[in-house]
């Protein structure tokens, strides 16, 4: 019998912070028994993992996130595979589906785009899945904002410029005005800003940081399907990206990065491959 999923969730949030015992079994990177939640990475078939790829090709049933996930990566590692979009299905008519192809001895794998761990709604669905009693477990992937920083050939933390990076989105459906965050990080100064989820709401957000009385000038890099074939990167600043973003026409698909760093400048020669190296020190940055 179908249970419901949202039963899943409801009884997770009664949970007791006891952890699943394969947490303790397993490390990052093992297969295990189960569906796994793989990160299909940022599109570029070939950033996605080695065991992702091995767990793609052994698939039987492939359930994907559609556009965001690069038809080029399903073509090379799951076209042997039945191939199932996510995209307009909810969890009542996902979990059945991959609960009935476990069952039946498929070998099913969840394809999300990028990690599945950065704005992925992958655990509501391993939880209702386990629910069923269907195994899960994650598998990482890389993330679009490291895709990105490596478009722009720079570092989302930097040393002089940004010591902490935020992964973020901004208020709309999900996200109320008190809980959108950017303006604050920005504040920061030190802070690398990386928004998903945020490619048709660039105006409102800068304008929104203007009038907070954030600095025009403060660099802003978008960078549109970072990886694929027709990868963009548009550059300019809190006062201009709105207007350079509208004219490309972009309203998804990319990652909006707030700050100096998105530009590799300004820094300072670091600790790690400075004098203080050859000085004995027992510990080190990485
Ligand atoms: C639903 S979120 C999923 C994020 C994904 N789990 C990840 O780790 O990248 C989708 C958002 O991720 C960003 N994104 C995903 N793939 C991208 C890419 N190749 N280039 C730029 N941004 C991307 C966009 O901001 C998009 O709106």
């Amino acid at each position: 019998m179908t249970e419901d999923p949202q039963d899943a969730i409801d009884e997770q949030a009664g949970r007791t912070r006891d952890r699943d015992p394969r947490v303790y079994d397993h490390t990052a990177g093992d297969e295990q028994e189960g569906i796994p939640f793989v990160g299909a990475g940022p599109g570029d078939p070939g950033l996605l993992t080695v065991t992702g790829k091995r767990l793609c090709e052994a698939a039987d049933l492939v359930v994907h996130a559609g556009s965001l996930v690069n038809s080029e990566l399903l073509d090379e590692f799951c076209s042997h595979a039945e191939q199932v979009n996510s995209i307009g299905k909810d969890l009542e008519e996902l979990v059945p589906l991959m609960r009935d192809a476990y069952e039946a001895g498929d070998t099913v794998v969840r394809l999300h785009s990028g990690d599945p761990a950065i704005y992925g709604a992958a655990l509501e669905q391993m939880d209702a899945l386990e629910h069923e009693g269907v195994p899960t477990y994650f598998v990482p992937g890389v993330t679009s904002a490291f895709a990105a920083s490596a478009t722009l050939r720079t570092q989302l933390t930097l040393n002089e410029v940004a010591n902490h990076v935020a992964f973020t989105r901004p208020q709309g459906k999900t996200l109320t005005a008190e809980e959108d965050h950017i303006g604050e990080f920005v504040g920061m100064g030190d802070v690398t800003t990386c928004i998903y989820l945020g490619t048709h709401a660039v105006r409102d957000t800068m304008d929104r940081l203007l009038a907070d009385g954030h600095d025009p000038e403060t660099p802003v890099a978008v960078v549109y399907h970072a990886s694929w074939p027709d990868e963009d990167v548009i550059e300019g600043t809190i006062g201009t990206i709105a207007d350079q973003v509208e004219e490309a026409g972009y309203r998804a698909s990319a990652m909006v990065i707030i700050g100096e760093a998105a530009t590799g400048s300004g820094y300072e020669r670091s600790y790690l491959y400075g004098d203080w190296a050859n000085r004995g020190q027992s510990e080190a940055d990485d």
